[in-house]
């Protein structure tokens, strides 16, 4: 007969689980998921009810913010030791996947890295120092992605057309009154306006001036085949999987989106990049120019 206590978490096995949930990113820092812990199972689900109808009116960011998560829990079951089965859950319904423990398998060092560094990730919106970051350091970044999900590095000539987007996009979210309250009622670092949070007053440099800096950051744009439900799951696992990795490679970063929020946006960006799929992440990365700040605002 098994052990009883083999079949259920022990309470030491729930608080790992949850902290690395509720370290994920996640868009304005709704964290839009719960979690449950029935036997040796871990249930996430989307909550539906943390909407931002300004600045994700499809729910979109709110997935890929549970693919984040997701990817967090994953690796949390794995350092405890436990071999993992991830049942993505079809349909509309709230329950986003069950990853269930199903035997012993010690994890490996990649896992074991990734964990490590989820306390450590955060958002980085300062600039990067001007050291530019090697190709080698890139590799594990790209790692291994989500079925679906491809990654593209921009080159110097492709950063020309995603300053011309970004500032048009700047400037809509600059003129929206529904935007500007959502950003309102959210705290946090604001730092660079491309890199982060665009408000009214936020001084937004011109076209070429906002390319050349945009060429002095690494940037990788996170695609979806389709942009579906399971699609923007694992692009935020993706994501999640790539900056826990930079992290672990002493590289600090940012992700936006909100510069995809027009369709016009994301086809423009899709076709004349060539893109290999929709555009769902931006992410920044770079050496951070100065102490990191761990400073946790995500909710226990
Ligand atoms: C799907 C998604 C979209 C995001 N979009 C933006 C964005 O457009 N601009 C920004 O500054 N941060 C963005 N973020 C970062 C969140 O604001 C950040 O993860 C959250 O505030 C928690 O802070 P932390 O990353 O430092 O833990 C996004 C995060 C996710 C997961």
């Amino acid at each position: 007969m098994p052990n009883p206590d083999e079949r259920m978490w022990s309470a030491g096995e729930v608080e790992v689980l949850a902290r690395a949930v509720i370290r994920a990113p996640s868009v304005h820092n709704v964290q839009p998921w719960s979690l449950a812990l029935p036997g040796r199972h871990a249930e996430l689900s989307e909550r539906t009810d943390l909407s931002l109808p300004e600045h994700d009116p499809t729910g979109r960011d709110r997935l890929i913010s549970c693919g984040a998560a997701l990817e967090n829990l994953v690796l949390a079951v794995r350092v405890l030791g436990w071999a993992t089965a991830v049942d993505m859950v079809p349909g509309r319904g709230p329950l986003v996947a069950v990853v269930t423990a199903s035997g012993r398998e010690p994890p490996s060092d990649r896992e074991l890295h990734a964990y490590a560094a989820i306390s450590r990730r955060r958002s980085h919106r300062r600039p990067f120092a001007a050291s530019p970051v090697a190709s080698s350091m890139l590799a594990p970044v790209f790692g291994e992605l989500p079925r679906g999900v491809g990654c593209r590095l921009l080159s110097a000539g492709d950063k020309d057309l995603v300053a011309v987007l970004i500032e048009q996009a700047s400037r809509a979210i600059q003129s929206s009154d529904g935007l500007q309250r959502e950003l309102e009622e959210r705290t946090g670092d604001r730092g660079l306006p491309w890199a982060g949070l665009v408000r009214r007053t936020s001084l937004l440099p011109d076209v070429r001036t906002l390319a050349r800096r945009l060429d002095e950051e690494t940037i990788l744009i996170f695609c979806s085949e389709y942009d579906d439900r399971a699609g923007q799951i694992r692009a935020g696992m993706a994501m999640e999987r790539s900056w826990l990795a930079a992290v672990d490679g002493g590289l600090a970063a940012s992700v936006l989106t909100r510069f995809l929020r027009e369709e016009s946006t994301r086809e423009r960006m899709a076709a004349e990049l060539r893109l290999p799929g929709r555009p769902l992440v931006i992410m920044r990365l770079g050496y951070p120019d100065g102490p990191v700040r761990h400073a946790s605002h995500h909710r226990l």
